[in-house]
């Protein structure tokens, strides 16, 4: 239910702490991985060597710590940027009305202010404290920043009182996070086939010619697209890169033959289609059988071109949206309208060469998006996950629901 969703818990200091033993549960067994991050008052609740053994996961509630006399830190701006979502439960009213007030006083705070995923955030106290009017501001002003309430049930209270204020039970908490995450999935039921990575065209048995493509921009599409909720097949020229969405189909070619073959084998059940791959586009005539010796001074290689898998796939076209990418070190704009034109693309995506933090290998790139209408739309530098989210987007506006 939750893919491989990175879940960054924060547990506050309620009696309901002890409700996140099965919350945690709930989430490793909906696929979820879980991290933990706890106030000290919450640890008096809950011991954090249960939930380590649960979650798999260290439990953390300082900014530094101490391992085996090495002092290291909780990066939380790390921490908050490896979560898909947050959820804060049981929240505290001492938490929401820090959280509402933007007080960072502990690692679970300075997580919450450092995260750019969604935030959940499931109050629980007791009655008076929860109808308080310092209560109710502070979560209007959490729902204000976009930030998600589960609200609390009503029923017998630790206190002995009847009324709202019971943390949701972890059943309900895990119902409203994947509600949510299955609305914000559009590409439910579309079928999504990527290429990415290098190709590698042999020229005996241990040597080819191959590029420096690492994959890493087309298997972040691949990870976007499983998180709108499409059906993704990923065929990728050799790289150790691996699909963390277990939901994405990873199919491993060497050639550009091969790649073509698996490409063409998916193509018409896909609604998308995306050519990250950077192809070789010639291959040896011959690959030797055995390894070739040295011999002469100079030995030529007689080359021979790929098929264009991209090109072939969109003379086939019928209904796919289809988009290309163009590596380009010069005239970039010029070279990329032109193969998009060239290859019957419906969008292509330009990274050059020439700007720094693009292109092969790294975690980033600078993007131009480029449609067969001309119209162009230029991104600044971002993680190649960013920008596979940002090319996604200008796909989803093109083709609507
Ligand atoms: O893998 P990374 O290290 O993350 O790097 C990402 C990337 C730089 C490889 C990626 O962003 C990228 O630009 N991929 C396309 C590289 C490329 O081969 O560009 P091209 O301009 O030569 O090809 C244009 C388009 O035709 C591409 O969609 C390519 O997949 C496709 N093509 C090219 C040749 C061929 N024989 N068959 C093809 O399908």
């Amino acid at each position: 239910m939750l893919g491989s969703k990175r879940v960054l818990l924060g547990i506050t200091g309620g009696i309901a702490a002890y409700k996140t033993t099965f919350l945690t549960r709930l989430l490793i067994k909906a696929g979820a991985e879980v991290r933990i991050v706890m106030t000290d008052s919450a640890g008096q609740f809950v011991s954090p060597l249960t939930l380590a053994t649960l979650s798999k996961n260290p439990v953390l509630k300082d900014f530094v710590r101490e391992e085996e006399g090495e002092t290291d830190w909780n990066n939380h701006v790390e921490l908050g940027l490896w979560a898909d979502l947050m959820l804060v439960a049981p929240a505290t009213a001492n938490t929401l009305s820090k959280m509402a007030s933007g007080t960072c006083d502990n690692l679970l705070l300075a997580c919450y202010m450092s995260a750019k995923c969604p935030v959940f955030f499931a109050p629980a106290m007791d009655l008076d404290m929860y109808r308080h009017p310092a209560t109710k501001t502070a979560i209007e002003t959490l729902e204000g920043f976009g930030n998600i309430l589960i609200p609390a049930a009503s029923g017998e209270l630790a206190s002995g009182l009847e009324g709202e204020g019971r943390m949701a039970e972890p059943e309900d908490i895990l119902a409203a996070i994947t509600t949510w995450f299955a609305r914000q999935q559009p590409w439910t039921g579309k079928n999504v086939l990527i290429t990415a990575g290098p190709t590698y065209e042999p020229i005996d048995p241990v040597r080819f010619i191959g590029n420096h493509s690492s994959g890493r921009m087309g298997f972040e599409l691949a990870e976007a697209a499983a998180a709108l909720g499409a059906r993704v097949v990923l065929v990728t020229g050799p790289t150790h890169l691996q699909p963390r969405d277990p939901g994405i189909t990873c199919i491993r070619v060497g050639t550009a033959q091969q790649m073509l073959e698996e490409a063409s084998a998916h193509f018409d059940q896909a609604d998308i289609v995306i050519g990250a791959a950077a192809v070789s586009d010639y291959r040896p005539r011959v690959a030797a059988p055995e390894k070739i010796k040295k011999g002469e001074d100079t030995r030529s290689l007689e080359l021979v071109r790929n098929p264009d898998i991209i090109q072939t796939l969109a003379a086939r076209k019928s209904g796919q949206f289809v988009v290309g990418f163009a590596l380009e070190t010069e005239n970039e704009l010029e070279h990329a309208q032109s193969k998009l034109k060239r290859k019957g693309l419906d969008a292509i995506v330009l990274n050059s060469l020439k700007d720094p933090g693009a292109g092969f290998g790294g975690d980033t790139n600078k993007i131009t998006f480029i449609d067969k209408n001309s119209q162009i739309k230029p991104f600044a530098l971002k993680s190649k996950a960013e920008a596979a989210r940002d090319i996604l987007h200008e796909i989803q506006i093109r083709i609507g629901n």
